[in-house]
């Protein structure tokens, strides 16, 4: 049941209004439909066939007669006059057995909804297509005390509140909120002067974790004028707080719903990084308001046109709110670790994949974070100001139209001249490409060769050469740099560039600001690294030399029982000491490569990765570092210790995540007493939960984990930390039974994604713990996965992915990771969602 993009047909019906009323009632709510539709002069004529799951037709009527349809459990089909009809229909629908979280449902008493991609025919029926665009008006229903629908409001009175949407849209952007809720209020003055009310809605007891994403909202509002010329269309912009969410948070045009966990913060119950993530998300959704919803996609294979290009917007945003060499270093870090991962494994697709079963499926780190990557890459080839030519052009001719990626490209190849069919092969191809790089010294010319080749993936087996640009900068062997960055662009299997009247043989500095998400294949030297790590201008091939140093470094211990390379702790040391250098950026040197990337490298390399010694090489090491920089760390520790009243800024996240580090130093030496004294005097979460990691890595965690438990326990989203803590600290072979024994306590529930994923997927980020041999952490993984399946398939199929790397394993793992592959498979009555996955990763 697959679906292909070179099957797209235009709909043969097209809906120019909507009206829709709600009588709310958890078990029988009833949903009134007027639907004015007219056959599309495009479309390939037939019947009326409209979308519709899990609902109860009560009655339709076409024009005011009555008629019977003929109803499947996937929709209806109706011959209709080849002229403009009204269809209205009446269906019941149970919110509050809806546990899919799609749709109309029930979180904490109160009612919600989740359209994107396909959740609106579970509300009613409908062509539930994006390329189907039209004004709704919503009356809804209700004594719930507010009541909330997408665009301006209307009259209101009691038991009823009316909501018109002026502003054409596909059904997936549609949205009801309906409870007992209290409204951080606001208002924003967009450019031309128009004033918009802002609201963010919560429940009653949050009202204090507001004020941070209102700001972030108002920030977002401005930016987008400032910096794309976007300004808001409406009179007013709705955020609402939801427990129950499967995702962070939702575009709805006007009412933007958010996974509580996504828009809550406090400084005392979230992290710093909790806040950067919270303003990327609150301005990620603001902007689809533009890239989204005024331009929305033709179909669900275009996702990354509305993803990637928000993806690459609120990247841009955080990076001029914060520091944008930290927020590329960050980026690239889930890039490869989430999106490497994938485009190297079963379930490796194009960012515009050409097939799905489940487009839920597709919401992935490729057509996000790669498809943001590509609008990086086109940037960077067209350089800025034609940059922001072509999304002028893309707004002007595009505002209203479900679009596609061609009709992207296009704008760039009319506003440039460029010729993009090379370039469209990222959008097409899965993979990553390698790209093997050689040099060469002569009579002063310096010549890069580059070739490049992208392993095979699922279904695509030759992969013709793509276009990179390839930003390149030297230095000469005593530090200065005698090329400034410049973009070479590769568009052959092999090409080489060369740099005349060099007086002597210059050290590149390769794919700076990763140009490109490619993976560069060189013999580089240790010495070469250092020296990077000492004197690149640019912070992202700083940072990478020092992680190149620390990967090395610990393959060599794993691989050939090597002992910590000095060296590399005397690099690491000397940027850590270094006052020059932003804060950030020193904690972000000290990071180490993630268990995970490890294995990817020792398996590209040819060694099966084994877990455990993984582990064991970290912690040696970590131990080595700590030894060896023991002054150091108690330095720091002192001297970014924040004393101002908190604010979750760049400035004093960076001094806190500095001063973490050198604590997570302190702690590998002494037992754990610092972190105790900070555990005991934390006024923020940030230092609450560093210290609270520390105690439990140094096995003195019991008297926090009570502590942390008596402290937080009436509030839901510290609750979820307080599990994932203990799950992602639990020693290797304790991690399974520590996940268990939490699914055990009353506060667990797998009804909310956030637990589940708090106390499971925190099992598979316990990379040793989740692979240990015994395979207790596979076992419990598909044990809950089979369990959660058929009431959340949708959270299910997501968390399927822990399994997606088990290739790299020895033959044992892989063993034990089939037989709980094939016993998900075997379960009766396994979702469509799960299914795909389990299949695409399985493979044959
Ligand atoms: N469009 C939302 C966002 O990126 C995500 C919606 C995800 N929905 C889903 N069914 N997977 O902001
Ligand atoms: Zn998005």
């Amino acid at each position: 049941q697959a679906i292909y993009l070179a099957d797209y047909t235009p709909p043969a019906h097209l809906v120019d209004h909507v009206s829709l009323t709600f009588r709310l009632d958890p078990e029988k709510t009833r949903v009134l439909s007027r639907i004015s539709f007219r056959p599309n002069p495009e479309g390939p004529g037939g019947p009326l066939r409209l979308d519709g799951e899990d609902l109860t037709l009560i009655s339709a009527r076409i024009d005011g007669a009555e008629v019977t349809p003929q109803v499947t459990p996937r929709g209806l089909t109706m011959e209709v006059p080849d002229a403009p009809f009204t269809w209205e229909a009446e269906v019941e629908i149970a919110p509050i057995n809806n546990t899919a979280l799609e749709g109309l449902y029930m979180s904490n008493g109160m009612y919600c909804t989740q359209c994107e991609a396909e959740g609106f025919r579970k509300i009613t029926y409908y062509p539930d297509r994006p390329d189907v665009m039209a004004t709704f008006d919503v009356r809804i229903e209700s004594d719930e005390k507010i009541k909330l629908s997408n665009g301006n409001p209307g009259q209101s009175g009691d038991g009823f509140a009316e909501w018109h949407d002026p502003w054409p849209k596909p059904a997936y952007l549609f949205a009801l909120v309906a409870g007992d809720l209290i409204n951080h209020p606001d208002t924003f003055t967009t450019k031309s002067g128009k004033d918009v009310e802002l609201n963010i809605w919560v429940r009653p007891g949050d009202e204090h974790k507001c004020a941070f994403g209102m700001e972030a909202l108002k920030k977002s509002m401005k930016w987008d004028e400032d910096v794309y010329g976007r300004e808001y269309d409406l009179d007013i912009f709705n955020i609402v707080a939801v427990d129950d969410f499967n995702m962070g948070a939702m575009e709805n045009k006007g009412l933007n719903i958010f996974n509580s966990s996504a828009v809550l913060a406090s400084p005392e119950t979230s992290t710093d990084m909790n806040f950067e993530r919270i303003e990327a998300i609150i301005a990620h959704e603001y902007f689809h308001n533009w890239t989204g919803n005024r331009i929305t996609c033709r179909d669900w294979f275009q996702l990354c046109l509305k993803e990637g290009l928000t993806v690459f917007r609120d990247a841009q945003f955080t990076a001029d709110m914060r520091s944008e060499p930290v927020k590329r270093i960050d980026d690239v870090i889930t890039l490869r670790a989430r999106q490497f991962r994938e485009d190297n494994g079963p379930l490796a697709h194009p960012v515009r994949p050409a097939s799905f079963v489940e487009i839920n499926n597709f919401y992935t780190a490729t057509v996000y974070e790669k498809g943001a990557e590509l609008i990086g890459m086109l940037k960077t080839l067209v350089g800025d100001e034609a940059y922001y030519k072509a999304l002028d052009l893309y707004f002007e001719r595009h505002d209203g139209d479900a679009a596609t990626i061609e009709d992207w490209l296009k704008v760039f190849e009319d506003t440039t001249g460029r010729d993009l069919a090379q370039f469209k092969r990222w959008y097409e191809d899965a993979g990553t490409p390698r790209v093997a790089v050689s040099e060469d010294y002569a009579d002063g010319t310096y010549t890069l060769t580059f070739e490049q080749h992208t392993p095979p993936t699922p279904g695509q087996d030759d992969k013709p050469p793509r276009v990179i640009p390839i930003a390149v900068g030297l230095l000469s062997p005593n530090g200065d740099e005698v090329q400034p960055t410049k973009v070479l662009e590769m568009t052959e299997a092999r090409q080489s560039f060369t740099f005349d009247n060099l007086s002597s043989k210059p050290i590149p500095s390769i794919l700076r600001g990763f140009s490109a998400p490619v993976i560069i294949e060189r013999d580089t030297s240790n010495d070469e690294r250092a020296f990077l790590l000492a004197h690149d201008t640019d912070p992202f091939n700083k940072w990478e030399a020092g992680r190149d140093l620390a990967r090395n470094a610990l393959v060599a211990m794993i691989r050939d029982g090597a002992a910590p390379d000095e060296a590399y702790i005397d690099a690491v040391h000397t940027v850590a000491r270094d006052d020059s250098l932003d804060p950030a950026f020193r904690a972000l040197a000290l990071g180490l490569p993630s268990q995970d990337d490890l294995a990817q490298t020792l398996f590209d390399t040819g060694t099966t990765p084994d877990p455990q010694a993984i582990w064991d090489a970290i912690e040696t090491l970590r131990h080595a570092r700590a030894e060896r920089m023991q002054d150091t760390a108690t330095r720091l520790y002192a001297q970014f210790q924040v004393s101002e009243p908190y604010r979750p800024d760049a400035e004093q996240s960076g001094a806190r995540s500095l001063a973490n580090a050198a604590l997570s130093l302190i702690n590998r030496l002494d037992g754990g007493a610092q972190a105790q004294k900070q555990f005991d005097t934390a006024d923020n979460m940030t230092q609450q939960l560093a210290a609270f990691s520390c105690l439990l890595q140094a096995g003195k965690g019991d008297a926090a984990t009570r502590a942390f438990y008596d402290q937080w326990q009436n509030d839901r989203l510290v609750i979820d930390k307080w599990f994932m803590m203990q799950v992602v600290h639990a020693a290797p072979e304790d991690a399974a039974a520590t996940a268990a024994r939490l699914t055990e306590h009353p506060d667990f529930t797998m009804k909310n994604p956030n637990r589940f994923r708090a106390t499971l997927g925190a099992l598979t980020m316990n990379a040793a713990g989740f692979h240990h041999v015994s395979g207790a952490g596979y076992d419990r993984l598909a044990d809950w996965l089979i369990r959660l399946d058929p009431l959340n398939p949708q959270t299910t199929a997501r968390m399927c992915s822990a399994f997606e790397t088990w290739r790299r394993y020895d033959d044992t793992r892989q063993g034990l990771i089939k037989s709980q592959l094939d016993r998900i498979l075997a379960t009766p009555n396994l979702s469509p969602d799960t299914t795909e996955m389990v299949t695409r990763i399985r493979g044959s």
